[in-house]
């Protein structure tokens, strides 16, 4: 539709409450070509009308019983909030004080009565001009921000899969499978939510966590794939993955990276310091790493590997149990049991093949 088109397809309110004023308007609008004229000479309608029609111009006459002009200005900023606001004020007034007023309260334009018939047709369409292309900018606007929407959803999308994919790398080169990736970073976040973090922490550890075991790209196959028990140089290779995975993650400035960080390299420090590669001890080590320890060893226990069988839940949740204050932060460890529920969804979801 043309600009003229749309203009002629407006929708007009004439709010006059002289009888004669309203047809004499009418009229001109309607031999102009103007379709879609509305009018009532009781301003206490206006309010209703606004209701059941989306104004695009308001012929507003200011001297009228009950409610006047600058109450009805009034009344239609209420009802379009912040939007533009297209009123044309009719009157016979030509003092400066009620002009400045009716500008004040919020009028685009004026007509002195009686008026030129040219002009306020000229003033009309200028007035519509402005209002359609408020209209499409504001429409515009929301396209626009579709549009970022539905990118910044994708992009949050091709990252977390990113993640996923380089940690399901790792994990290709070892025993476990993809899947178990995919299930300690939910437990971790459910771990994460119960022990009082933020949903915002909770799901950098979601998205960071997958990459924990990242470190064991770097380890040679005869150690990673040996079958049996590892000798201790074997071992001092073996649990270098975490340092390795450290330097991979290191020099990013993101938040999530940090994360992801501290997760590589605190995922096998234990509470009592007994763990790797420092021999951290509580608060040293990270909230985050505290949570993907208790998430990813509860995992390995449910899961087969070749030298042992899945444990059962209730085994495992005691072990967690038991090695709270040892292994684990004893504040973390006992939010495992409480995530049960949820744990065997995400177990039934993600299945080891
Ligand atoms: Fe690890
Ligand atoms: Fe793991």
């Amino acid at each position: 539709m043309s600009i003229n088109t749309e203009i002629l397809h407006a929708n007009i309110l004439i709010v006059d409450d002289e009888i004669a004023n309203v047809k004499l308007l009418e009229r001109i609008l309607q031999i102009n070509g103007y379709q879609n004229v509305h009018s009532t000479t009781d301003s206490r309608e206006v309010e209703g009308l606004c209701n059941a029609t989306e104004f695009d111009a308001f012929l507003l006459d200011i001297r009228m019983p009950k409610i006047n002009g600058f109450e009805v200005m009034e009344n239609l900023k209420t009802h379009f909030k912040d939007d533009y606001i297209p009123v044309l004020v009719l009157t016979a007034q030509t003092d400066q004080e009620t002009h400045l007023k009716a500008l004040e309260y919020g009028a685009k334009d004026f007509v002195t009565k009686p008026f030129n018939t040219p002009e306020v047709l000229n003033r009309i369409y200028n007035l519509l001009e402005v209002r359609l292309m408020h209209k499409q900018v504001k429409q515009q606007n929301l396209v626009l921000e579709d549009k970022v929407k539905q990118r910044t959803k994708e992009l949050y999308h091709t990252r977390q899969q990113v993640i996923q994919k380089l940690g399901l790398a790792a994990e290709y080169r070892d025993n476990e499978t993809g899947n178990h990736i995919i299930r300690m970073s939910k437990y971790s976040y459910l771990l994460a939510l119960s022990y009082g973090l933020s949903e915002q922490q909770a799901d950098l550890i979601l998205n960071a966590s997958p990459m924990h075991d990242i470190g064991k790209i770097g380890i040679p196959d005869n150690v990673l794939l040996k079958p049996g028990k590892l000798d201790a140089g074997e071992w001092e290779i073996m649990q270098s993955h975490v340092t390795i995975g450290g330097k991979i993650l290191s020099d990013e400035d993101s938040q999530l990276m940090n994360t992801a960080q501290q997760i590589a390299l605190h995922h096998h420090e234990k509470w009592d310091g007994s763990g790797y590669p420092k021999g951290l001890q509580g608060e040293e080590i990270s909230i985050a790493g505290r949570i993907c320890a208790v998430a990813d060893v509860f995992d390995a226990l449910l899961s087969k590997r070749p030298y042992k069988e899945p444990w059962p839940i209730e085994k495992a949740i005691d072990l967690i149990e038991s090695e709270a204050g040892k292994h684990f932060d004893p504040k973390v460890a006992p939010f495992m049991k409480q995530i049960l529920p949820q744990v065997q969804i995400i177990m039934t979801e993600y299945p080891d093949e």
